[in-house]
């Protein structure tokens, strides 16, 4: 099998590198890669968004499958034009893929078909908008959202509602996420703890993937902006056997039947952000594609062939596949340029690499790096990835924070704390397990 990849991501150097190991995987190509990618698979310097660019690509290397990393392509409609070429391709048509692209839409299908999530009101106008924020009816915290794709820096979650009132002025009147300020939602505050439940689908069979936990925040304790995710965890216990039943009942099957019953069945990666509430499991959002950094430990716990998915998921042969899933828990944590959500330089030397990954059980996956003469340097926000595996979530925690002690770049910034609520009462991340 002759696979490309397309994004530049974390994301997508945990998808080349899973793919790597499959046994009919002739040859994994990258558009357009980074600089870790580039150690392990051939590079091609054509955008994500180049939807002619692919596709003539996919041609010339007569590629048998390609696996989209990003939303942004997908929301394009670049599975459409790869289909119509007859070109095998992972993911949601565009008219799939709304239901990421435009929270207006997934929140509609939300109530059309039952789906548990935030109340909410959508509004056009930001006068309107902001005079409700201002009214008694307002309850705080509340929460504000842009209306499209915004590298997941778009929500707010306002105090009171001066903060509420200069968001929908950042996102409706500055454009601070382009057209995404075309409509607002204003949203209740869910209170819980979240999680990321992603499946894979064929638009009838679905595959669940082992539950993830990403920390958005930039700073530990969950303070500071939102980022597109600063470490994850994964391991058993983050839904438990019950809660995952309702989630597929209540939240999954409603989405592939309902997206199915409209005529834009789902096929592809969903991606369920929840609120685990008192009152059961709410959707915050749902992204088309695997999240990041949630893919840095959902596939190093993935035993099974992921090629051999990939192809069942495009085929309509999901029912036949059966996964096999490592008990072992598993911790990514982020290097982020300092500044990052802000503004951050790149052009920083790392270094120590080689080191962090001289223990087996830890894995560095690039995200913003480029290869400049015989130096690899920073070229992002978010630099790399860390991911150890143990047999429990405080031995994947001290691995992996083991890992990062060994690397080194001007400005790198972290969180201390990936994978700590996750720990038992009074677990201290222990040593590594013989
Ligand atoms: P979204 O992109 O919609 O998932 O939102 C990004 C982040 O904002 C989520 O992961 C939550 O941390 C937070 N958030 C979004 N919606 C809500 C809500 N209704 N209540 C509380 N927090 C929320
Ligand atoms: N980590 C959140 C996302 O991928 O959207």
């Amino acid at each position: 099998m002759r696979v490309l990849v397309i994004g530049s991501g974390g994301r997508e150097h945990v998808l080349v590198w899973k793919l790597l190991q499959g046994s009919r995987v002739e040859m994994v190509l990258c558009a357009p890669g980074n600089g870790g990618i580039a150690r392990t698979a051939r590079c091609v310097p054509v955008r994500d968004t180049d939807a002619d660019g692919i596709v003539d690509l996919a041609r010339r290397e007569r590629i048998d499958l390609v696996v989209v990393g990003p939303e942004a392509p997908l929301a394009a409609g670049l599975v459409n034009r790869l289909e119509a070429e007859g070109i095998r391709a992972l993911g949601p048509t565009r008219a799939a893929a709304q239901l990421e692209s435009s929270k207006v839409f997934s929140k509609d299908f939300m109530a059309r078909h039952g789906i548990p999530t935030a109340r909410c009101t959508i509004y056009r106008d930001p006068q309107a908008a902001t005079s409700w924020l201002r009214s008694a009816e307002a309850e705080y915290p509340i929460v504000v959202k842009a209306d499209g794709l915004a590298a997941g820096k778009g929500v707010v979650v306002a105090r009171d509602a001066g903060e509420a009132c200069d968001a929908v002025s950042r996102i409706m009147v500055e454009r601070e996420f382009g057209s995404a300020g075309n409509r607002v939602i204003v949203e209740e505050f869910l209170q819980g703890i979240e999680a990321s439940y992603i499946v894979f689908t064929d638009g009838r069979t679905v595959l669940p993937a082992v539950a993830a936990r990403d920390h958005k925040a930039a700073f530990d304790g969950d303070r500071g902006p939102n980022t597109g995710g600063m470490g994850a965890y994964s391991c058993d216990d983050i839904l438990g056997p019950a809660l995952e039943r309702e989630v597929l009942e209540k939240v999954i099957q409603p989405v592939i039947d309902g997206m199915r019953s409209e005529g834009h069945p789902f096929k592809g990666i969903l991606y369920a952000g929840l609120m685990l509430t008192e009152g059961g499991p709410r959707v915050l959002e749902f992204n088309v594609r695997m999240g990041d950094p949630e893919c840095q430990v959902i596939l190093p716990r993935l035993r099974s062939d992921f090629a051999e998915l990939c192809a069942a998921v495009c085929d309509g042969r999901l029912a036949d596949y059966k996964a096999e899933w490592s008990p072992d828990a598993a911790v990514c944590v982020v290097l982020a340029s300092g500044g990052y959500p802000g503004h951050y330089e790149r052009g920083k030397r790392i270094t120590g690499l080689d080191m962090a990954g001289e223990n087996p059980r830890v894995a560095v996956f690039h995200a913003g790096t480029r290869i400049e003469g015989d130096a690899l340097v920073t070229d992002g926000g978010r630099v790399l990835g860390v991911t150890a595996l143990d047999r429990d979530l405080a031995g994947a925690i001290m691995q992996a924070y083991e890992g990062v002690n060994k690397i080194h770049f001007e400005g790198m910034q972290y969180r201390r704390d990936i994978g700590a609520k996750g720990l038992k009462a009074g677990a201290q991340p222990s040593g590594p397990r013989p």
